[in-house]
């Protein structure tokens, strides 16, 4: 993403002198404590010369945070380099030496660390001070993890002042250890792509905790079908490994992650100091492991393991023992949610001796969901070494079950639970914006220690020790084709950042938030999740096919986005329209275009043979989705989306696919002054019953153009406007 100047800085720096800001700070997300040691002087980015590695510490890492694959502070600073070009178009070497130079950012880690505290007074490796002199910059980290959080620091204050810094110190930890949020990729899939961006969204906002939900499956806790037709439920185990002893658990090939895909995922996820979580789900939301192995289920509900069957505890035990060394966090979710209240005793002893074998075969910690609270005095509790994921009031009460019992507590209340377009859920689809600002006790700020804003005797204080951090929650109960991959982004991408504020502990005002989103948003390093497109104007691209040599067709938008023909025979262009032989195509240069745009094309097929209009990485738009229908249809994440619409043979007709915010629609012109909008609607049956249609959105499908279509095409448009 380029560096885009903006008109806000002076309202920004307006607003800034005109609140009554009680600490001395720098606003950002989160926000930093600082202090200006000069009103006159600055240090201006353009002035950088180097980043300088202290030569003690390159090869240092962090040892206290949740990763195993902790990056050394040479690889962050090589990442921070990375991130200088990519946000601000700054060319920045990295250097190892003794010492800061003139017009440097010197990287180091301090000698003594306790002066990097969390709220409970803990010294945390996530600490840093960063120092602005008019010679140079000083970050020095509890941990290289610290120096890298303390880069961001002077990305997003660089993002924000244009390149200029003020003069100045300032000493920031994290409030608490875990800052994040959870994607349910159990009942949609999410690929790992997809999850690398989010981790660098996340990490611009220093959030660094990733949770992925990674089996479950469709309608938990109805009594009402058969086993046989639990037997046919989606469900999903999404680690698919080859170890013989799981042969058949993963059973969707292409929506699954191979160890090296999930090895990939967190290397670089870990590089941006954000640590996957991983959760396999037992022994409720079992249906996956129960399609399995049919034998290990309650006999009263298929979505839960007998817990007494003499298989089941060294079955779950085998899934962990094969999958263990795939993971590099240093603690695990066993998600343990939802289970028959009434085999409690049943229940704890198998977290117990989860949580005794996990530890016994890889030393890692074990967390699970808030579910049955301790009993006093039972001998049967859960041992208070495992970590419990508040969710819900009406599961336990986290501070006097929890808490004040000591054990350690991640809050993920349900107060920003959301679900994926669902009519059967009261949880919204989004982040509140405004909630993190104005959702804790008595209206104000929403920390990690807000269990209920209505009764404050339910929140421990901030600072007690017991109280892990915060994360957000996405779920998609409704299952696979009620969203778009990117439409769980769209969940986060307007309030999380405000949340992460708060995760942090930091002092952002809602007022503050809404005046520098806009600019840090278009400068995350590291992902393109709007699916932005670099233009000169508002058209992206305009192929009119007047302008072509016979092997490739100019882009006349003035910006090169020209295409090149695949298979299509020397020269398939006659009249200003080009003709597909149901083989070839053009490639673009371009993959996809997210919310909002509009792509304007015409269309004349010459045969009923179904084939691509147009095809990206997220979703193609065809003439058909397979037998003989042959409606037009947009595929997503394997789903088909189909219009009630039929383009006619022979005949040539103008279309436009709109991308409008969380709709997308198809417009048909007919004749001189009529237009027929359509749009693509998921349908969310329950069991087949009680149907709902939901607006989806699709981003603009841009690849691949004509591939296995007969037919013409011309005056290809792509607008960046709906
Ligand atoms: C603080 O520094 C000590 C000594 O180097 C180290 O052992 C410890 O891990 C550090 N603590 C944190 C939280 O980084
Ligand atoms: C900031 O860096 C300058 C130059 O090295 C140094 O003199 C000053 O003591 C530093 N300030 C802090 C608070 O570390
Ligand atoms: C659980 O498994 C045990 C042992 O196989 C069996 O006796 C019991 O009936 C099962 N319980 C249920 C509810 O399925
Ligand atoms: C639990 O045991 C303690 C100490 O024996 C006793 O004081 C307390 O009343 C017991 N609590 C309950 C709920 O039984
Ligand atoms: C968002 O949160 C605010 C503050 O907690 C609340 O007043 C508002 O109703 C919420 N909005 C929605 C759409 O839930
Ligand atoms: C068409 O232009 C492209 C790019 O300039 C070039 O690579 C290609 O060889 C040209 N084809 C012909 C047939 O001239
Ligand atoms: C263009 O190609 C089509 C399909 O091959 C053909 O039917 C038509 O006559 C051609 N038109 C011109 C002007 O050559
Ligand atoms: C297609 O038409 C049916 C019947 O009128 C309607 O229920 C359905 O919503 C339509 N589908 C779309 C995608 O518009
Ligand atoms: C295809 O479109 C026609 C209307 O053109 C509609 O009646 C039919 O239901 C559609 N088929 C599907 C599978 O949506
Ligand atoms: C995108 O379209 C939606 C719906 O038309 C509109 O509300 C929104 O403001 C548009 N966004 C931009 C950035 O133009
Ligand atoms: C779509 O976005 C609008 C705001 O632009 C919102 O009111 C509506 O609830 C959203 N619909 C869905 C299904 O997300
Ligand atoms: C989504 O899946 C449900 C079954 O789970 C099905 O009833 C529905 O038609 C599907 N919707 C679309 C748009 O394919």
């Amino acid at each position: 993403m380029g560096f885009v100047p903006s008109s806000v800085f002076s309202a920004l720096q307006l607003l800034v002198l005109a609140l009554p800001i009680v600490h001395a700070r720098l606003v950002g997300i989160p926000t930093v404590p600082f202090t200006e040691s000069s009103k006159y002087s600055t240090f201006p980015l353009n002035d950088l010369r180097s980043i300088v590695v202290d030569t003690k510490y390159a090869d240092a890492i962090d040892l206290e945070g949740e990763t195993l694959i902790p990056p050394t502070l040479t690889e962050f600073a090589n990442t921070f380099s990375s991130d200088l070009e990519s946000s601000l178009g700054l060319s920045i070497p990295v250097q190892i030496d003794s010492g800061a130079s003139t017009n440097s950012v010197f990287l180091t880690v301090a000698e003594d660390n306790s002066t990097f505290t969390d709220a409970a007074g803990r010294v945390t490796s996530e600490g840093y001070t960063l120092n602005v002199t008019s010679e140079s910059i000083f970050i020095t980290g509890a941990s290289p993890l610290g120096v890298f959080w303390g880069t961001r620091t002077l990305l997003q204050q660089a993002v924000l002042g244009e390149l200029i810094v003020p003069l100045g110190v300032g000493t920031d930890s994290p409030g608490w250890r875990n800052r994040g949020i959870m994607i349910d990729v159990a009942r949609k899939y999410h690929p790992k792509e997809f999850i690398i961006e989010m981790c660098a969204y996340l990490s611009f906002y220093k959030q660094n905790t990733f949770h992925l939900h990674l089996s479950d499956n469709l309608y938990n806790n109805v009594a009402r079908y058969s086993i046989e037709y639990a037997k046919t439920l989606y469900a999903a185990f999404r680690l698919n490994s080859d170890d013989p002893l799981l042969a058949g658990l993963s059973k969707r090939a292409n929506e699954s992650y191979y160890r090296e895909d999930f090895e990939e995922m967190q290397q670089k996820c870990a590089s941006r100091g954000v640590t996957i979580i991983p959760e396999i789900e037992t022994p409720g939301h079992t249906m996956v492991i129960n399609q399995w192995k049919p034998e290990l289920a309650l006999s009263t509900d298929f979505s839960l393991l007998n817990l007494t069957h003499p298989e089941t505890l060294p079955t779950i035990k085998t899934i962990w023992k094969v999958l263990l060394p795939w993971m590099h966090s240093k603690t695990v979710s066993i998600g343990a949610d939802e289970y028959d209240s009434t085999l409690r005793i049943e229940y704890n002893a198998f977290v117990n001796a989860m949580n005794d074998f996990i530890a016994a075969e890889s030393g890692k910690k074990i967390r699970i969901w808030g579910a049955f609270p301790p009993v006093p005095n039972s001998t049967s509790n859960v041992n208070k070494s495992v970590s419990i994921q508040h969710w819900a009031s009406f599961e336990d009460n986290a501070r006097t079950d929890y808490i004040d019992n000591d054990y350690s507590v991640l809050n993920t209340a349900d107060d920003f639970y959301m679900v994926g377009k669902s009519p059967f859920s009261w949880y919204p689809p989004y982040t509140n914006v405004t909630e993190p600002f104005s959702g804790g006790p008595q209206g104000g700020p929403y920390y990690p220690n807000t269990f209920n804003n209505a009764n404050s005797s339910d929140n421990p204080p901030l600072d007690s020790p017991y109280l892990l951090g915060h994360i957000a929650a996405l779920w998609n109960d409704i299952g696979p084709n009620a969203t778009t991959v990117m439409e769980a982004y769209y969940s986060f991408r307007d309030g999380s950042p405000g949340l992460a504020d708060k995760q942090w502990g930091g002092d952002l005002e809602y007022e503050e938030y809404k005046l520098i989103f806009d600019k840090l948003h278009a400068a995350i390093p590291g992902q393109n999740l709007d699916w932005a497109i670099p233009s000169v104007s508002d058209t992206i691209l305009s192929y009119d096919f007047t302008k072509t040599n016979g092997t490739m067709v100019k882009d006349a938008s003035g910006n090169s986005y020209d295409g090149t023909f695949q298979d299509l025979g020397f020269n398939p262009i006659n009249d200003t329209a080009i003709t597909f032989n149901g083989k070839g195509f053009i490639s673009t240069p371009l993959d996809s275009k997210g919310r909002n745009y509009t792509l304007s094309f015409s269309v004349r097929p010459t045969s009923e043979t179904q084939g691509t209009l147009f095809e990206g990485s997220q979703n193609a738009l065809r003439t058909g989705d397979g037998g003989t229908i042959g409606n037009i249809t947009m595929i997503s994440g394997g789903n088909p989306y189909t219009l009630n619409y039929t383009l006619p043979i022979n005949v040539w007709t103008d279309l436009s696919l709109v991308g409008a915010g969380n709709q997308t629609f198809l417009y048909v012109k007919e004749g001189e002054s009529s237009t027929v909008v359509h749009e693509f609607i998921t349908r969310e049956g329950y069991m087949g019953e009680n149907t709902y249609w939901y607006p989806i959105a699709f981003e603009a499908p841009l690849a691949k153009i004509g591939e296995g279509f007969e037919g013409q095409m011309k005056c290809i448009t792509l607008m960046g406007s709906a």
